[in-house]
């Protein structure tokens, strides 16, 4: 009994992580998450079955380029990958600008685009985006998010897919970063109080 409860201290201790100057404790496991990406791939491929164009992915860099990934591979109608970079994040919290900072990568001209980020938290990102999308023509755009700040969101746009409602707390992991690190880890963890 009492060597299991010490492991179980230690293991608690270890699932910690400490990125520069802030510790993470574990918050969302991977395997939760490829379940919020079942249910959001299901509901696109019900609403793209059948479809005789071709819809672009949009992937957001970085941060959404671990979501996308995953949800790409159950995408079961033909579709084309198209990126461009966002970024209005430093440290761990947004700056209120944001900024393309890398074109996109193929012309979105007439195109149906389903838009994939990893996290909405104000929605400025996405009203930026929505300004770009309409510039370059898309026909039509649907937003899609593996995770959503609803107590943070300050825009009008409307979330078409999302994988998991979460509360406004920093995390990272699973693509989402600290001053760019911790993108590659396998679970999602939150800012320790
Ligand atoms: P928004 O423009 O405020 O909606 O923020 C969107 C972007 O900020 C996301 O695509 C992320 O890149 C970043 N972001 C928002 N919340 C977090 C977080 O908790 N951890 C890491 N990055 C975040
Ligand atoms: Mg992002």
């Amino acid at each position: 009994m009492f060597n299991r409860n010490f492991a179980a201290l230690i293991l608690f201790f270890m699932d910690r992580i400490k990125v520069y100057d802030k510790t993470f404790v574990p918050y969302i496991p991977h395997d939760e998450l490829m379940g919020c990406i079942d249910k959001v791939a299901e509901e696109i491929n019900r609403d793209y079955a059948g479809a005789e164009d071709v819809p672009v992915v949009l992937c957001i860099l970085n941060g959404s380029i671990m979501f996308t990934g995953e949800l790409m591979q159950r995408l079961n109608f033909p579709c084309q990958l198209v990126s461009t970079k966002m970024t209005s994040y430093v440290g761990t919290s947004t700056t209120g600008e944001v900024k393309q900072t890398m074109p996109l990568t193929a012309s979105l001209k007439g195109r149906r685009v389903i838009v994939t980020e990893d996290i909405v938290d104000t929605g400025l990102t996405l009203v930026a985006l929505k300004k770009i999308l309409e510039e370059e023509g898309a026909s039509d755009v649907k937003i899609c998010t593996m995770l959503f700040k609803k107590d943070a969101y300050r825009a009008n746009e409307k979330i078409d897919y999302i994988g998991k409602e979460i509360p406004n707390r920093f995390i990272l992991g699973f693509g989402l970063d600290y001053n760019e690190l911790g993108r590659n880890l396998r679970d999602i963890y939150v800012l320790e109080d």
